[in-house]
């Protein structure tokens, strides 16, 4: 509720600038409190006194032009000034009741639901020359818990993995995949097993061996040319390719199938059109033999011009012109109201000039919203890119591993007595939300720092304090199974209930931040500011132990709903809940 009537009054400020009251400039802090003495409302506010400098008038005739500015809201009965220009709110409880009681019978928990649109997801997009690592996790799972949030809100969602299959690369891949199959077909699948030694090995003949090299760009030819045989065996290298990306999903709890595979080849077909059509705008230059488009807007820090470039002086096209071609597929067979793409910021100035050139070059719809909602770098203790320690790329896989293993020990050192395939299966719940859930709580836009022991700790905004607090409230129905709920009534009385109760209130308001900027740390700290708020209601109000049989079963109520809004809350991020640990 402190941050309901904040944006209220967050609200009248603006409207204050735009009557001039105040300048256009100020930036107020302000500050709402809970009152010590009830007669005083609920919550309070000394916003009036701070803003008699700017808007040179008395207090008190402030805090009456703050209310005749207030928006309305249902939860609030009754707005009070006092004493030399406070600001009081009376929280209407009943109102907050009714809210809760029917969330607590509505599948999506009485969220208004808003206008249905549909929305193009471009996610995980991983390249299948080589194994997915940890540079795709963040993606990976960003994207998949926002496709949720924005499920969950009634949008239709198409879930595009843009994956990397197409490129000079492939050559090298069909060449040695060739030659090992020639040799010894059992080695050859299994090197094929794990991409990034095959890919090296590749690389290595690829380097040593002219004649090699020939026969990689001589395959990529062909390829591109359409020939059978080589698209065969691009598509056998690719399957084997997806079928790890897919294990991968499949151990995360990640959504995307085989038919969200949307890659780069897809758009093979609709390249020359792209560049002709760009022609036919007199948007393309020549430079040193390229096809090249100049925006007046990107410049270098010298002021040199900045290209996009669209086809290589040998024909070849690039990265941008098929993210051309996708963005007029998403938006024009599509139809995407809106395309997310959650791709690393280091990319932003790739997506700020292909989003302009889209739009410049008429290939998208005017109404289609593009949003590069891009994330930062997971680094390692150095504060450097996550690497193994000899410096290498981490593979996902080594990673969920080692988070296996590690809550492995912390199930054990809890439940010494624990029968181990409980165990286990407890333990791979908690390794991969620990993982999970400690990306997803940061700001995806800052980099992080990756570490296990922060992840796989009780302490704090972490996935086991969230398992924990999931499994108290949940159990507290095992001790009251069978208490019949079906006349219960929320009422609100003690403070925390009201606390508590208010918290619950804001679960809508926060999925709409969630999804409308792609914000699933928005949810993570809502699940935990959840959670303490639960914790302190349940030590100051007792619940199979309440004064009479009415206030205990509002209070059940109170828990069945926390409990259904963190499990909610926790499987919109991706994250399982347990129902001991
Ligand atoms: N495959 C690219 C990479 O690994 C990411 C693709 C993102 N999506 C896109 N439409 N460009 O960097």
């Amino acid at each position: 509720m402190k941050s309901h009537i904040a944006s209220l009054l967050e609200q009248t400020i603006e409207s204050f600038k735009q009557q001039g009251l105040v300048p256009a400039d100020f930036q107020a802090r302000i500050q709402v409190e809970r009152t010590k003495d009830k007669t005083h409302g609920d919550l309070a506010t000394n916003l009036a006194m701070m803003l008699t400098k700017v808007a040179k008038k008395n207090p008190r005739d402030i805090a009456q032009l703050i209310i005749d500015n207030l928006p309305a809201s249902s939860h609030v009965a009754k707005v009070e000034i006092a004493g030399p220009g406070f600001i009081n709110f009376f929280i209407d409880e009943n109102a907050l009741a009714n809210q809760l009681q029917d969330a607590l019978n509505d599948d999506t928990l009485g969220v208004t639901l808003p206008t249905k649109q549909t929305i193009v997801v471009d996610y995980s997009s991983p390249n299948l020359a080589k194994e997915m690592h940890v540079g795709h996790l963040r993606s990976t799972i960003i994207g998949d818990s926002v496709v949720r949030a924005l499920e969950f809100l009634g949008h239709d969602v198409i879930r595009q993995n843009h994956v990397g299959d197409w490129g000079t690369q492939f050559g090298m891949l069909l060449a040695y995949m060739e030659e090992l199959r020639a040799a010894n077909g059992e080695q050859a699948e299994l090197e094929l097993s794990d991409l990034e030694t095959f890919y090296r090995a590749a690389k290595v003949r690829f380097d040593e061996s002219e004649e090699f090299a020939t026969r990689a760009r001589n395959l990529v030819v062909s390829l591109q040319s359409g020939d059978e045989y080589c698209n065969k065996l691009w598509q056998e290298f690719n399957d084997i390719s997806l079928h790890h990306c897919h294990e991968v999903y499949e151990r995360l709890g990640v959504s995307l199938t085989r038919a969200d595979v949307h890659g780069e080849s897809a758009y093979n077909a609709d390249l020359e059109q792209v560049v002709n059509d760009l022609d036919a705008k007199g948007l393309l230059s020549e430079s040193n033999g390229a096809k090249v488009v100049f925006q007046e807007e990107f410049r270098t820090k010298e002021g040199e011009p900045l290209p996009v470039i669209i086809q290589k002086a040998d024909g070849g096209y690039l990265y941008a012109t098929s993210d051309l071609a996708a963005m007029r597929y998403r938006s024009n067979v599509l139809k995407a109201d809106r395309a997310l793409y959650f791709v690393d910021l280091r990319q932003a100035l790739h997506f700020q000039q292909v989003f302009k050139l889209a739009k410049t070059a008429g290939f998208v719809r005017e109404g289609l919203s593009l949003e590069h909602t891009g994330f930062g770098t997971m680094n390692g203790p150095d504060g450097r890119p996550f690497k193994t320690r000899s410096g290498g790329v981490v593979k996902l896989v080594d990673l969920l591993d080692e988070a296996n293993t590690r809550a492995i020990e912390l199930v054990r050192s809890k439940n010494p007595d624990m029968d181990e395939a409980t165990l286990l299966e407890i333990a791979r719940v908690v390794g991969i939300s620990s993982v999970k859930y400690a990306d997803l709580s940061k700001n995806r836009s800052s980099d992080y720092i990756f570490s296990f022991e922060q992840m796989l700790s009780f302490e704090g905004n972490t996935a086991p304090y969230l398992l924990y607090a999931y499994t108290r409230v949940a159990g507290i129905f095992k001790r009251a199974e069978n208490i019949d709920l079906s006349q219960a009534k929320i009422v609100l009385e003690h403070d925390k209930e009201k606390e508590l109760g208010t918290k619950l209130a804001q679960f809508g308001e926060v999925l709409t931040r969630m999804t409308e900027k792609g914000l699933p740390h928005v949810m993570c700290a809502y699940v935990y500011e959840l959670a303490s708020e639960f914790s302190s209601f349940y030590e100051a109000c007792p619940v199979l132990a309440a004064e009479t049989e009415e206030q205990k079963q509002s209070r059940l109520l109170l828990s069945q709903l926390t409990a259904k809004t963190l499990k909610t809350g926790l499987s919109l991020l991706g994250i399982e809940t347990l129902e001991r640990m």
